[in-house]
């Protein structure tokens, strides 16, 4: 399809959303727990190879309880509900973050779903829950400096100490709700990613927006720190020596 291959998103707004229409904030993420059914199977359609969401960061633990523990709850509720359609759709699922601070019952359920779906060759499903992206840096960090002491470590060697190395960089990160900020979300893959935030609230936000957005970004020219078209060294040498105003004005003007 497109040079968008791994989206990840912050699915923000469940709360303001709620409130704007009186209701209780947990009310907004059980409305947004549908519509991760509703991109999961989105993503599943066009053809992703990785979506990683974001459902609970580990600062989340300072809110109030009956929140966290819903958020727990509609965890296990979508591995018990989403489990077939999972395993019949080919996709590989994942839970990234500290999930030893999981009920034993939802971790079982996590271990059995990752467990089925190891070999999987469809979209890499990831959820990010109790996640932070220094924790999972610092993690990496750790686990090299005790296998490998006195050693520097490349960026390979911290790739491979990620929570899922085979996901990789991500293309592109959506956040619903209008903030923009990246919220310590994946922080190392989002190096060079597209970034797309929209002022749409997470329960109201659907598989046609998310489609507009990948066809929108699809359409954007990704540089990685290279100039437009992607001019090597030699082209921009010789068109200096040509032409010094036309090199420097292109230069500045496409630097990404
Ligand atoms: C932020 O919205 C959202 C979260 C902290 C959790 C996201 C969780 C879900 C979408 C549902 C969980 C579903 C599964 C399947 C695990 P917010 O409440 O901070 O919104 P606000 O900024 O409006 O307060």
């Amino acid at each position: 399809m497109t040079s968008i291959n791994h989206v990840a998103i912050i699915m923000d707004g469940n709360g303001r959303w709620a409130n704007k229409r009186f209701r209780p904030r947990i009310w907004g993420h059980v409305r947004g727990s549908y519509v991760v059914s509703e991109i999961v199977q989105a993503a599943d359609d066009i053809g992703l190879r990785a979506l990683t969401l974001y459902a609970f960061s580990t600062e989340n633990w300072s809110r109030p309880l009956e929140e966290v523990s819903t958020l727990f709850k509609l965890l296990k509720k979508f591995l018990i509900k989403e489990r077939q359609r999972i395993i019949t759709n080919n996709i590989k699922f994942k839970v990234i973050g500290e999930v030893a601070s999981l009920p034993e019952e939802t971790r079982a359920l996590i271990r059995e779903l990752e467990s089925i779906t190891e070999f999987s060759t469809g979209l890499n499903l990831t959820f990010a829950f109790n996640y932070g992206g220094r924790a999972e840096i610092l993690r990496a960090v750790n686990a090299f400096t005790v296998s490998h002491p006195g050693k520097s470590m490349s960026e390979d060697d911290l790739e491979r100490l990620m929570y899922r190395p085979e996901t990789g960089n991500v293309d592109l990160m959506i956040r619903t709700g209008g903030e923009q900020r990246i919220s310590n979300f994946l922080l190392w893959q989002m190096a060079y990613a597209e970034l797309y935030f929209t002022p749409t609230k997470w329960p109201e936000f659907g598989a046609s927006e998310f489609k507009k957005i990948i066809s929108h970004v699809s359409g954007r020219e990704r540089r990685f720190g290279n100039v437009s078209g992607q001019v090597s060294l030699d082209q921009v040498v010789a068109t200096a020596e040509t032409n010094k105003s036309i090199y420097i004005q292109g230069a500045s003007s496409n630097v990404q």
